[in-house]
């Protein structure tokens, strides 16, 4: 990170990934003409179509490349239903999430427009928190496997794995984020009361670590009730903190309440390292290549990307730009508008201002 030319690894990836990249892409040169900021950008064609081509999902030396020679990595959506298994995007994404050791997934949820929100008589102030996912482990750890496959004995294990290191160290960046941001309250939500080691693990080490952040408030939940309490009373969160499987649920939801996945920005953050930005959404196949998916949550998540690079004015700046252009109208149809995702890209780009 002590480049001055910060280096960006863009990976556009399936459906919908590389229109709404490129609008991100278009930002990003329009901050370079804005702002004092220096980057410079490489394009990778990992996807399925590399993949069904020529059978490379994550080439190899990929992960020690990016982190050798890279800053940050700019990544689009995986996912393609030519590949049911989804091999290739569990190799890339989740291969840079552990290969990387990108424990936090960030996710804010903050509603930009008021109009936005499914949810009845809200302020903006009223839904605006950030999801702290832990990003390595918990059921994505892969571990399970199958007795007697394809009999009517059949037995499928899926295993969750919670490492007392993994657990804490989540846990201990939501609060030092709580506190870095002003944020007053941490919620963790789990499922303690049926998952009993997990739980339990996730449970104490919750009290150990609130215990050194006196100055934050210390709340948990059930995830159940979370899901609910999201859309009854969304303005309680400040902070949540929960396990990888939790956490891409409820931010899916989180999602929802800020006017959809279209809007939904991601970083899965190692600090001090390397590490990869990229919208909630999926490759949303059925709006594949039509032109009409919103760059918004791409957009936003290269703002977060230029936040962690250190250049957290130019961030601001394409914050505010795409406020303006949503409170504007100018918007894709997911959120009542006309414009094509060029159209809704060029619309923030142009209100970049110095
Ligand atoms: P999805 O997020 O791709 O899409 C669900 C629905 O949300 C879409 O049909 C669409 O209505 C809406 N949507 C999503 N992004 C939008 C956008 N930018 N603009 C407007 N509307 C948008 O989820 P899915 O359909 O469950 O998954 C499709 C594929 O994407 C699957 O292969 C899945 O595994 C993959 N996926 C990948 C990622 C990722 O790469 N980070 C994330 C989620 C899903
Ligand atoms: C996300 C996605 C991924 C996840 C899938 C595509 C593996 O849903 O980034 O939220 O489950 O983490
Ligand atoms: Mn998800």
């Amino acid at each position: 990170m002590t480049r001055t030319i910060k280096r960006i690894a863009v990976v556009a990836g399936d459906g919908i990934g590389p229109e709404v990249i490129r609008e991100a892409v278009r930002v990003l040169g329009r901050v370079r003409e804005t702002h004092d900021v220096r980057l410079e950008l490489t394009h990778f064609d990992w996807g399925a179509d590399k993949f069904l081509s020529e059978g490379v999902t994550l080439p190899e030396g990929a992960l020690e490349m990016l982190s050798r020679d890279f800053d940050a990595i700019l990544a689009g959506a995986f996912g393609d239903p030519r590949v049911p298994s989804n091999k290739h995007a569990e190799d890339i994404l989740l291969g840079m999430r552990r290969g990387l050791d990108l424990y936090i997934n960030l996710r804010p949820v903050r509603l930009l427009d008021e109009r936005l929100t499914p949810l009845r008589n809200r302020r903006r102030e009223d839904i605006d928190f950030v999801v702290f996912r832990e990003n390595t482990e918990g059921a994505y750890c892969g571990a399970g496997g199958f007795l007697k496959k394809g009999t009517d004995d059949e037995i499928a294990t899926q295993e969750e794995l919670n490492t007392r290191r993994g657990v804490e160290r989540i846990i201990t960046a939501s609060f030092e984020y709580a506190r870095d941001q002003g944020r007053r309250r941490v919620t963790m939500a789990d499922k303690s009361n049926v998952q009993r080691f997990g739980g339990d693990l996730w449970q104490r080490v919750f009290k150990e670590v609130a215990a050194r952040y006196t100055d934050i408030e210390a709340n948990h939940q059930y995830v159940d009730a979370m899901a609910m309490f999201m859309v009854q009373d969304p303005a309680q969160y400040d902070v949540i903190v929960s396990n990888n499987l939790f956490g891409d649920i409820l931010t899916d939801l989180g999602a929802a309440l800020q006017g959809g996945l279209g809007l939904a920005a991601s970083g899965n953050i190692h600090p001090g390292r390397v590490s990869l930005f990229e919208p909630v959404h999926g490759s949303a196949p059925p709006l594949a290549g039509k032109n009409v998916a919103n760059p918004v949550g791409a957009i936003l998540t290269a703002a977060m990307m230029l936040e962690y690079l250190g250049y957290a004015e130019a961030g601001r700046a394409v914050e505010q730009a795409v406020q303006s252009a949503i409170q504007s109208g100018e918007t894709t149809r997911d959120l009542g508008g006309t414009l094509s995702t060029e159209e809704a890209g060029a619309s923030v780009s142009q209100r970049i201002a110095k």
